[in-house]
């Protein structure tokens, strides 16, 4: 491992340097990383950090994984990129994985893309064709177009489609007017999704059908907030009477993370209903950046068309062969069930560590938050991340925890021992 000594600029050389040439859009960074190994990674200057937070759900394997770097390796050996005039079997080996874990019905496809946003601007495009197909919104017989509702407090995105989703009016209002007909909808309120559905109608007043609603199940960047099971049911209820298709945002919840491999296979999160079109990306690959859409069944997935969408990098074969060996992985070293048991010992931990800055905790699996006494997250974060563990201020009086699927027993105690000694008169942010 490099020492202080062989290391070239310290941590606060390099963050002047970063002010001075990259795009000030995240802020100042906490600090500048170097490597990683397992669950801990290292700064510039040699400071180790147990990491609760995995590159926000990205890094499913950890820092390093043996497996994962023999996959991308070998890959990247062979072939990185190929265009899309051209397939390679990492890639229609991954759609196959993904359409099968996902218990998506015969006929059912995959797109790929990069990220988060682009697995959502795919659904909202495919949503949006498939709009078109019902009765109403046909513009040639004086229909109005469909519309697409979203949740208040949900994250999507943000490219102009996936933005025009998302809720957070500081992050959206500034690109005003975005994507028309994307409208939102009191999140956990069945009434207020019963009368938006209600509004479709002719005459004046009457809107276009609803040609989709998306969500999230678990709230991610809202401060980990899952919907509510009866909820969820009747929103699958009223898409289906309306003929409208559930999109749900697996972006954050994913692969494993929230303790079964889609969150919307949780009885206690759905009820076990099935969606139309299931979103996915950061923990999909273990790092390397990818995502996109599952459409479930033949009839919508044949909506896409050539030259519906795509995009130059979409599934190219080094992203599928580290998304492969991520899934893999998980599979053989039984990550969902670790990232279930993990979760009950971490959530158990913090409620037991009698800090009394700590008033709950949610989440499912090894996604979850700790709600705070005051609004003092950010002090919370930096104090953790001063003491060797990093969480996240996800909300002003929440602090996320989405550790690598990988984290063991032992590491779950540690975090829990360090948290248990945040301060808790801190002052507020
Ligand atoms: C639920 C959800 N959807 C979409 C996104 C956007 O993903 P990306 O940042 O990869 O574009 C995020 C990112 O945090 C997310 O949490």
């Amino acid at each position: 491992m490099p020492t202080k000594e062989t290391l070239g600029p310290t941590d606060s050389q390099w963050l002047g340097q970063y002010s001075q040439v990259h795009m000030n859009v995240f802020g100042t960074p906490l600090r500048v990383m170097d490597h990683g190994e397992g669950v801990r990674i290292w700064d510039v200057d040699g400071n180790e950090y147990l990491d609760f937070l995995a590159g926000i759900a990205v890094n499913s394997l950890g820092y390093a994984h043996p497996a994962w770097v023999k996959a991308v390796s070998e890959q990247a050996a062979k072939c990185a990129h190929v265009s899309n005039y051209f397939a390679t079997e990492p890639q229609i080996r991954l759609a196959s994985r993904l359409i099968e874990l996902a218990g998506a019905p015969e006929g059912s496809h995959v797109y790929f893309g990069n990220s988060g946003a682009e697995g959502n601007e795919a659904a909202l495009k495919l949503a949006k064709l498939y709009g078109r197909t019902l009765p109403g919104a046909s513009p040639s017989i004086g229909g109005k177009p469909a519309r697409i509702l979203a949740l208040t407090h949900g994250f999507h995105g943000r490219t102009m489609g996936a933005l025009s989703a998302t809720w957070k009016p500081v992050i959206r209002k500034p690109f005003e007017p975005l994507v028309p007909n994307i409208e939102f909808v009191r999140a956990g309120d069945p009434i207020a999704m019963y009368e938006a559905f209600s509004a479709t109608g002719l005459g004046q007043y009457g809107k276009g059908p609803v040609a989709a609603v998306i969500l999230e199940l678990i709230q991610g960047e809202a401060g980990v907030r899952p919907l509510d099971v009866a909820y969820v049911k009747k929103v699958r209820e009223l898409c289906d009477i309306n003929h409208a298709l559930l999109i749900i945002d697996e972006v954050q919840t994913g692969i494993g993370r929230t303790g079964s491999w889609f969150a919307f296979q949780r009885e206690d999160l759905t009820g076990g209903i099935t969606p139309d079109i299931v979103t996915f990306a950061k923990g999909v690959a273990g790092g390397f950046p990818m995502g996109g859409m599952i459409s479930f069944g033949g009839k919508l997935s044949a909506l896409f068309t050539p030259g519906s969408h795509g995009s130059t990098f979409a599934g190219n074969p080094l992203g599928a062969a580290a998304a492969l060996a991520t899934l893999d992985t998980i599979e053989n070293e039984h990550l969902v069930e670790n990232a279930e048991e993990r979760g009950e010992q971490l959530r158990q931990g913090i409620m037991a560590s009698g800090n009394p800055l700590f008033t709950s905790v949610r989440g499912r699996g090894l996604l979850n938050a700790i709600l705070l006494s005051h609004r003092c997250s950010h002090a919370a974060m930096n104090w953790a991340l001063e003491h060797g563990l990093i969480v996240n201020a996800v909300a002003p009086d929440a602090l996320r925890l989405a550790p690598p699927l990988i984290v063991s027993e032992q590491e779950i105690d540690e975090a829990v021992s360090i948290l248990a000694k945040i301060p808790a008169d801190l002052p507020n942010d």
